[in-house]
């Protein structure tokens, strides 16, 4: 489905997001604290994550995702705006190629709700992780309560699919959009995981009116032995 959507998955989000998706990224590859960095971006997509973090000073970027097609996508992109400390890996998320410790910083954008074991996979994230690396994901959350979610709720529910459906030409892409989000953890939810996968300091900022959510985390030295 993300290799179908992959060319056109870019003018999408700047419209599905109403052109905030940008910032958001920018936001999350701050919290990452890159500058220096061995960086890797899980479901990397066409790359604009992987930009920000090249931009916040990451001294070496991988981007992996299980599409072919959109890594083909972030590759061309990264090449045209002359990012050479970047490289791409074909990996499902759920069974990173990586040893243990390898990343300083490791991100995601609007993937963790289409994992189909969302704790198998932030446990992968906190393995590749090195102690004292930090975790940061960025996705929807569950709809503040009031006015400002019941409308949410027909925007993203009702409004959105057809729209992205007719825009993009794949109307079963975007009608899985809006499901992807049900029974997906609450951000406390999110953040109780985190700390289930053995990562500390966690830490939830939202954006978006509510909507999106940024957990950063922090995976905890390793203890010496006595
Ligand atoms: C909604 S897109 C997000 C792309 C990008 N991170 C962004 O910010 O726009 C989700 C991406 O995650 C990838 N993905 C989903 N499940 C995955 C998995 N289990 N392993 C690797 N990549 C996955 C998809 O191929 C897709 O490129």
């Amino acid at each position: 489905m993300f290799g179908r959507i992959a060319r056109r998955y870019d003018r999408l989000n700047r419209i599905m997001s109403l052109g905030m998706d940008g910032r958001w990224r920018q936001q999350a590859a701050a919290s990452a604290k890159p500058d220096g960095s061995l960086a890797l971006d899980i479901g990397t997509g066409t790359g604009d994550l992987a930009l920000e973090l090249k931009k916040r000073g990451a001294r070496q970027i991988v981007g992996a995702d299980f599409s072919p097609d959109m890594l083909t996508a972030a590759r061309s992109k990264l090449a045209a705006k002359g990012v050479t400390n970047a490289s791409w890996t074909l990996a499902d998320a759920l069974h990173l190629p990586f040893p243990e410790g390898t990343f300083d910083c490791v991100t995601n954008a609007f993937v963790l709700r289409n994992l189909a074991d969302l704790r198998s996979g932030l446990a992968e994230m906190a393995r590749v992780l090195r102690p004292g690396g930090r975790l940061v994901c960025l996705d929807m959350t569950q709809p503040p309560p009031g006015m400002l979610g019941t409308l949410y709720k027909l925007y993203f529910y009702r409004l959105l699919p057809p729209i992205a459906g007719v825009i993009s030409g794949d109307r079963a892409a975007y009608r899985y959009l809006p499901n992807s989000l049900v029974g997906f953890p609450d951000s406390a939810e999110l953040a109780e995981l985190l700390v289930e996968v053995g990562l500390a300091e966690v830490e939830v900022r939202k954006v978006g009116g509510g909507t999106v959510a940024i957990h950063t985390a922090v995976k905890p030295p390793a203890i010496e032995p006595a």
